[in-house]
């Protein structure tokens, strides 16, 4: 099995993503938002690029959510602090959700066969049905405004590291994947830290976002892993029951 990190969407060229299964991560804090938003109840997520193609399938079931500059959008319901979605307003809703990076890459990375989310409050649920679904993976860092970025990178080598530990033949993973788990394995004791000195980190930090950052950090909180299908995120593959 091959595992290929990607360290931005300007790697994914088709054969990175056809035939494999994707797991896009922006754990600053788009992906580590669509499991906490799954884990608390909300019925699905939708992910869009602009703020005009969110507001346009709005009903009364749905929430608006998203950010620009990592601050609410005007007029949205919530932005996009994974601590806002832990409450029962998500209960049951539809969370139209846009942010200025995660979820556009995950629309970009639709060629894949299988797209999973991940983070690291999902990191080892993640790798095990990865390779549970038994087609080579690509990590896609998703970065900020296609440059990569560490925390992401820190991730992807963490759920490459889980996946190491989890197979039973040695995979063969590509040479910015070893960097990526060398680079995790470094710092695991010391993630928030990490994350702090990151550039979006330093970003979260200014604005007040500490809190998010401290949470975002953690590993293995949920063994819940989203996929993204038909345009539509859900915890389960079976029950698309929340159509776009
Ligand atoms: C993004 O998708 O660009 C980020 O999740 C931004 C943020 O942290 O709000």
């Amino acid at each position: 099995m091959k595992i290929t990190v990607l360290s931005s969407i300007k790697e994914a060229q088709p054969d990175s993503l056809l035939n494999r299964t994707v797991i896009v991560i922006d754990i600053l804090r788009a992906t580590t938002n669509i499991i906490t938003a799954l884990q608390y109840g909300s019925a699905c997520v939708i992910p869009f690029e602009t703020i005009e193609q969110t507001k346009a399938i709005y009903t009364h079931r749905d929430l608006l959510c998203g950010e620009r500059e990592c601050r609410k959008i005007a007029g949205f319901d919530l932005g996009n602090s994974p601590l806002e979605y832990r409450t029962s307003i998500i209960r049951g809703k539809r969370i139209l959700l846009t942010t200025t990076n995660g979820t556009r890459v995950i629309r970009q990375a639709r060629l894949a066969n299988h797209i999973l989310i991940g983070a690291f409050i999902n990191a080892q649920a993640c790798a095990k049905e990865a390779i549970k679904l038994n087609q080579d993976i690509s990590l896609l860092c998703a970065g900020t405004n296609d440059l990569f970025s560490w925390e992401d990178g820190l991730c992807a080598g963490c759920i490459v590291n889980e996946m190491v530990n989890y197979s039973e033949a040695r995979p063969d993973i590509n040479d910015f994947g070893l960097c990526m788990q060398s680079s995790f394995l470094q710092v695991k004791d010391l993630l928030p830290q990490a994350l702090l000195q990151c550039a979006n980190g330093k970003k979260l930090r200014g604005l007040g976002f500490e809190e998010d950052i401290a949470y975002c950090a953690q590993m293995n909180l949920t063994e819940l892993v989203p996929i993204f299908d038909q345009g539509v995120i859900l915890s389960q593959r079976s029950k698309n029951v929340c159509h776009s």
